[in-house]
């Protein structure tokens, strides 16, 4: 019985999907920002050769299988290829024979390179082509020799990049009559849940640019590069009593005040989805004094171990007053984005969505950022042409959560100066230690050690 997913694909409300499926260059490639359309067409379109072209093969590839199975392979059994048009479909080999003889393999090119070298297809699609090398794309190019139909044809899905990629220089800047390029975004889907677009809607900067608007955009300049937005925010979940927390602060009263609020799960807790550090909760409010956000603080009675915080001494002893104690953050600014940089390059940080408690509705008039997680997609290091230390200064401007964040990791973490601690031996004897900073907030609690 032929189910509703798949009912014959309508393109008449995305017109670009039509014009993909109609274009028969040589070489095509569908870029595209989330939810486009990409991964849906790519195998609208295998499909179609494979139906109209008896006895075609048909390849569709990602970098990696694990990616392909739950992504492409997923939208090709779920809403593309119905049942009745399948003759058998291996597990084993990840072959779909058709009942007009028509074959479509499935391969993840990290997992099966052998597979390829001796292919011979009539047609392949590249899902997230992006993530092919030159020599890949060009090497699966040459994979495209099966000559008992008429017409041959590669076709790629893909996220743009920088405008450094192969992929751009070869659609964009090589002009080649046999190659066509098609652009589409988010916005154009009307298929996409609200929601979802709803989400990707709070991206900004030029995360917006590259996933939401589809544009080829770099993060040349940006100091967190390497961050992915989609893996940054996560959906809040409770946080168990006994895991360690701590806060951290960047004064301010024009600019925002920044106080984070941040747990880790135990190392021994750590699974695939839960692990690292999460910022769990913020205050980001500019022109409110010290008096007025120590109430804010306390009422949450958090159990925090240690609160690092900018140096300004009134501050911090109005602070005191109200009983929140904090430590002096260790402010070095290039060690501290050296720390925070190999977090995110390990996956270790993330955000709970909807951490600011407040959202400041002056600075959200102003078009500023209103909360940690909007600042990445412009904190970026300074222009070389005004500063000949470009490269080693972020411009300073809008990065208040991006200080309290960089206090934060590098207070505990980094490498600073040794510190001076008294601790109990074992035979509760008070001795003089000295220790790396390294983890030696978690130390000091732990051993009942105290500052000396
Ligand atoms: N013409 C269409 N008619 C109905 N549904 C569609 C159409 N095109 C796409 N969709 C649906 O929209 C959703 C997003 O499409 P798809 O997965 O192809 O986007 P994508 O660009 O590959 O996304 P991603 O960036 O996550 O890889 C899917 O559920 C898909 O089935
Ligand atoms: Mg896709």
């Amino acid at each position: 019985m032929v189910t509703s997913t798949f009912k014959q694909l309508d393109t008449s409300k995305m017109p670009k999907q039509r014009r993909f499926m109609e274009s028969t260059k040589k070489e095509l490639m569908y870029s595209g920002s989330f939810g486009a359309g990409k991964s849906r067409i790519g195998c609208e379109k295998g499909l179609f050769l494979s139906l109209k072209y008896p006895g075609n093969k048909g390849l569709i590839i990602r970098k990696t299988f694990a990616s392909l199975r739950l992504t492409t392979m997923d939208t090709w059994t779920r809403y593309v290829c119905a049942p009745y048009l399948i003759q058998s479909f291996s597990m084993e080999t990840h072959i779909c024979k058709l009942t007009n003889g028509s074959e479509v393999l499935f391969i993840g090119l990290n997992d099966s390179p052998e597979r390829i070298g001796s292919l011979e297809v009539g047609w392949i699609f590249i899902d997230e082509a992006i993530e092919f090398t030159e020599d890949d794309y060009v090497m699966l190019q040459g994979r495209l020799r099966y000559n008992l139909v008429p017409f041959r044809q590669l076709f790629s899905a893909t996220n743009p990049a920088s405008g450094q990629h192969h992929l751009y220089r070869r659609f964009y800047l090589e002009k080649d009559d046999d190659r066509e390029v098609i652009e589409a975004n988010s916005l154009d889907n009307p298929y996409n849940p609200q929601d979802y677009t709803d989400n990707l809607m709070k991206l900004k900067g030029r995360y917006r640019d590259r996933y939401v608007l589809g544009k080829w955009v770099g993060y040349e300049g940006l100091v967190y590069d390497i961050v992915d937005p989609l893996e940054l925010i996560v959906a809040p979940f409770e946080i168990p009593s006994h895991w360690q927390r701590w806060a951290s602060i960047d004064f301010g009263y024009t600019n925002p005040f920044v106080h984070q609020w941040w747990t880790k799960v135990p190392d021994n807790e750590e699974t695939e989805e839960l692990h690292g550090y999460y910022m769990y909760r913020e205050i980001y409010l500019a022109h409110h004094t010290i008096d007025r956000l120590a109430p804010k603080i306390k009422s949450f009675q958090d159990p925090v171990e240690l609160t690092y915080s900018d140096h300004d001494a009134e501050d911090r002893a109005t602070l005191e007053e109200r009983g929140i104690p904090t430590d002096l953050a260790d402010k070095a600014i290039g060690p501290g984005i050296q720390t925070v940089y190999e977090l995110f390059g390990e996956h270790q940080i993330h955000i709970f969505d909807g951490a600011n408690i407040e959202t400041d509705e002056y600075l959200s008039e102003k078009n500023r950022p209103t909360c940690t997680a909007e600042e990445f997609a412009n904190y970026r290091w300074s222009d070389s042409k005004t500063n000949a230390n470009a490269k080693e200064i972020p411009v300073d401007k809008d990065n208040h959560g991006m200080d309290a964040m960089r206090y934060f990791f590098h207070s505990l973490l980094g490498q600073g100066e040794p510190q001076h601690v008294m601790a109990k031996s074992r035979s509760n004897q008070d001795v003089l230690v000295v220790i790396g900073q390294r983890n030696w907030g978690k130390e000091l609690n732990r051993r009942n050690w105290r500052k000396f």
